[in-house]
């Protein structure tokens, strides 16, 4: 018997530092704008981890790398995330897991969220193999050294990356 379906307009954040935006993040948010009407992607304006990138910085990045995606929007939060989600009427919170030592962080963190605000559902995306390994902490010291980081950031974000280490050196 075919049942008639309740259209609905799906929404998800995928939250993160983000400090700067690498091809990991990008795997994630490329992938997951296939699944919702819209994706938000919301950077956490977390004082605590010292960002190289201020927050503008980071959703100015953000932006100009998510250009070509039609359904994406790119937002700032402050909040505790179970109530940005809330806010933004979102029915999911999309994490990406590169490796198992990435599960038991995000087990809790899908735990809290959910007791906190149990209308919105966790959905972990596998990153790809080929980015497993990258953070947004290495491609800062690989950068810091002027090493490449051609294959592991968008050139948008190797340019800032570049600039930014060249102000830091008074270059
Ligand atoms: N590919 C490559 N790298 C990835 C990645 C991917 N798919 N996913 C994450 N990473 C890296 C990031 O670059 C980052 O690297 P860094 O530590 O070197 O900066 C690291 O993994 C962790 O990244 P991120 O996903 O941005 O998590 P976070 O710990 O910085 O932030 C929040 C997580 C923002 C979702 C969480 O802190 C939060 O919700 N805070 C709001 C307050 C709150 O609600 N607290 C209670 C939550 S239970």
């Amino acid at each position: 018997m075919r049942t008639e379906q309740k259209s609905t307009y799906r929404v998800a954040v995928y939250p993160g530092s983000f400090d700067p935006v690498t091809m990991g993040h990008m795997d994630i948010i490329t992938r997951a704008s296939k699944q919702f009407d819209l994706l938000i992607v919301a950077v956490l304006n977390n004082l605590s981890k010292n960002p190289l990138f201020s927050l503008e910085e980071r959703k100015d990045l953000l932006r100009k790398v998510t250009s070509h995606l039609p359904n994406i929007e790119v937002d700032g939060f402050r909040d505790l995330l179970a109530n940005y989600v809330r806010e933004k009427e979102a029915q999911v919170i999309v994490r990406g897991i590169r490796s198992v030592t990435d599960f038991e962080y995000e087990l809790t963190m899908a735990s809290t969220n959910h007791k906190l605000n149990p209308d919105a559902e966790t959905i972990f995306m596998m990153t790809n193999p080929k980015y497993s390994y990258l953070s947004s902490s290495l491609v800062k010291e690989i950068a810091h050294f002027n090493g490449d980081t051609t294959d592991l950031v968008s050139p948008e974000v190797d340019a800032a990356l570049r600039k930014k280490f060249n102000e830091k050196a008074g270059l």
